[in-house]
């Protein structure tokens, strides 16, 4: 089955509360020990535990040298923070494998508009192992880069308003009404936080219950499993995979 690799993009698309920031913490703590940086720009209350927390920019590619930083923007319409923000991030690209996490790709980009440092990582961090997981409310409000370059689109369910439904539509390539249909039924069937998993390379369309609920694995912090960059800066053996499969416990139902 294929599973999400390191050098993957994935967007996970859903309005509100459906679960968007729980199953990609799941897969990012699947993936662990792997460094982690994490951008917040909504300072989500549920992502507190990961640490340490960074707000200004300055002080980011410092931070980004350790095995998890958890970067909160000031203003995410101060684009020039943003830019500045990603541009740190994606300076560090050859230091080895890592996964980015960009909970809010609504906030950090637009239809118009995206920090170039993100632009890069997206279409050129693939190389250098650099898996980037965005989630977002509103993908029709994303840069569109987000959408077009992901390897997984996963929707969570039940189906968004439609004018996001329409962009889901055009990556996944199945029409709107019966993407509605599937994504309608699917929350009957399997519940609050299911969701369809959608595999470009292999056109897949996976059928997918809500990943595990928490407290168990959370308490296992991303921190403490993944090491830092050594002080010269080179990559520390991460240990993680290529590919990983997050897809092999808990989140496969079938498809
Ligand atoms: N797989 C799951 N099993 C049980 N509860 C879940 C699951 N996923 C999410 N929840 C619960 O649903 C609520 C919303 O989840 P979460 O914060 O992940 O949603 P979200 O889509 O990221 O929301 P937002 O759009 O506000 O960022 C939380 O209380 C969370 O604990
Ligand atoms: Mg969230």
């Amino acid at each position: 089955m294929r599973g999400i690799r390191l050098s993957d993009r994935v967007i996970v698309a859903a309005p509100p509360g459906q679960g968007k920031t729980t199953l990609i913490e799941y897969i990012v703590w699947c993936l662990q020990p792997l460094r982690t940086v994490l951008i917040d720009p909504k300072e989500a209350p549920e992502l507190r535990h990961i640490r340490p927390i960074v707000r200004d920019v300055e002080l980011l590619p410092e931070a980004l040298r350790g095995a998890v930083c958890h970067w909160i923007p000031h203003d995410v319409e101060d684009r020039d923070d943003l830019a500045a923000g990603f541009e740190a991030i994606w300076a560090l690209h050859k230091h080895g494998p890592r996964v980015i996490w960009d909970d809010e790709a609504a906030d950090t980009s637009k239809p118009g508009w995206i920090a170039p440092g993100a632009g890069k990582l997206i279409r050129r961090g693939r190389a250098w192992k650099q898996l980037y997981i965005a989630g977002t409310q509103r993908l029709a409000e994303t840069a569109p880069v987000v959408r077009t370059q992901a390897e997984h689109i996963i929707a969570l369910t039940p189906a968004p308003m439609d004018i996001d439904l329409d962009k889901l539509s055009q990556h996944i390539g199945i029409n709107p009404r019966q993407l509605k249909e599937m994504l309608d039924e699917l929350h009957e069937e399997a519940g609050a936080h299911s969701h369809l998993w959608h595999v470009q390379a292999t056109r897949e369309t996976r059928r997918m219950v809500a990943c595990p609920p928490g407290p168990h694995w959370k308490t296992r912090r991303i921190q403490q499993a993944a090491r830092a960059p050594d002080a010269e800066g080179q990559p520390a053996p991460t240990g993680a995979q290529e590919p990983s499969q997050p897809d092999r416990e808990g989140l496969a139902s079938g498809g």
